[in-house]
């Protein structure tokens, strides 16, 4: 069932160029994105988008919610489904209220759902399994068509949820005509290189598996990210800490000096999203801070940086979420590598559920 794979997560992570190609088919055409769930009028009377999740699910939210800023226009708050329930969310008519959850059976998620509901919003689900509770709540789904997901531990589903999420800005974007022309074929190109950027990534695997040994010890992970790529650390990290049991948290590069990097040593271990399309001397100057502390530094970028220990060289990409999808495979691969090598059940770590149906 494995497929010759050592787990299941090792064979999802291996998966997703393939199953990519099914979240993209028939809603990437030639000039423009098309949703076929997704009727006409679907955006009247919309101008503000809330979107809730849990876990791996409410990252790939807060990276939705640079793009749909970007590339729709319109204004987005991200929420905790355990936080949004109780803390009575002033909700507007006004307001698209997105889901997003894998398993679609989430306690915090399905509830928020039906609150939103209850309040007469517009509501829409990004989910994998259909049929789910959320899928039969909201009143309209898109499928990440990602497949069934084994490993505890979100991999694929996480990158499909991250593209329809990327497709949908750049669709309301358009359909709010916010957009040149130019602009949409820009990402629409971006958006078609995103399979082979996956495959390519897995180049790297070899590379994590050595670098893994090194980064077992220590005091803990920083990773560390701006824009997009702040999200991205966060998964990082939490990817690390569920299957390695090892202390990581995820930062926006810029907010170390505001606290974090009092804990800078050689034992703490930073993780540096270093993408070259986005923000690429800001975040240096942020690792070069560390390093002055002595912090450990792996840097992931497609630049060789001086200060870096150690290194994992990504492609050239012209777009940063090609950048993106690249370091989500590394991060993923680094923290399957070392959860091995420490002898974990990568598939089924310890105290942690695959659908958490209470709350
Ligand atoms: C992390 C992970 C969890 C889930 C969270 C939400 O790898 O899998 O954090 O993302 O429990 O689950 P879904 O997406 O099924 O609502």
């Amino acid at each position: 069932q494995k497929g010759g794979y050592r787990f299941f997560m090792e064979k999802e992570i291996y998966e997703q160029y393939e199953v990519m190609s099914d979240t993209m088919i028939g809603r990437v055409l030639d000039n423009e994105i098309s949703f076929e769930e997704i009727d006409e009028n679907f955006l009247d009377g919309i101008s503000r988008i809330k979107l809730c999740a849990c876990g791996t699910s409410y990252h790939a939210a807060l990276v939705s919610s640079y793009l749909f800023e970007r590339l729709s226009k319109l204004p987005v708050q991200v929420e905790i489904a355990s936080e949004f329930r109780y803390k009575e969310p002033l909700l507007t008519k006004d307001t698209l209220f997105i889901v997003i959850s894998q398993s679609g059976e989430t306690a915090d998620t399905l509830e928020a759902l039906k609150m939103a509901k209850h309040a007469g919003l517009k509501t829409l689900a990004i989910c994998n399994v259909d049929n789910s509770s959320i899928v039969r709540l909201a009143d309209t789904t898109i499928l990440t068509r990602a497949g069934i997901e084994k490993g505890v531990a979100s991999t694929k589903a996480f990158a499909t949820q991250v593209m329809v999420l990327w497709m949908l800005s750049l669709y309301f974007g358009k359909r709010c005509g916010v957009l040149e022309d130019s602009q949409i074929n820009k990402e629409l190109d971006a958006i078609g290189h995103v399979p082979t950027v996956l495959k390519n990534a897995l180049d790297i695997h070899e590379k994590c598996k050595r670098l893994s040994k090194r980064y077992l010890h220590g005091h803990g992970f920083f990773f560390i990210g701006r824009d997009i790529f702040y999200p991205l650390a966060l998964e990082g990290a939490l990817k690390l800490k569920e299957i390695s049991y090892l202390h990581a948290e995820g930062y926006p590069a810029g907010e170390m000096k505001h606290g974090p990097i009092a804990l800078a040593d050689a034992e703490l271990f930073t993780i540096a999203l270093m993408p070259k399309t986005l923000l690429y001397d800001k975040t240096k100057s942020n690792v070069e801070e560390l390093s002055a502390r002595d912090s450990t530094i792996l840097a992931i970028s497609p630049e060789i940086f001086d200060l870096a220990d150690d290194f994992i060289l990504t492609h050239n990409h012209n777009h940063p979420m090609l950048e993106f999808f690249e370091m989500m495979v590394v991060e993923q691969l680094l923290a399957m590598e070392i959860a091995i090598r420490l002898g974990n059940d990568v598939d089924m770590p310890r105290n942690l559920a695959k659908s958490v149906t209470v709350e």
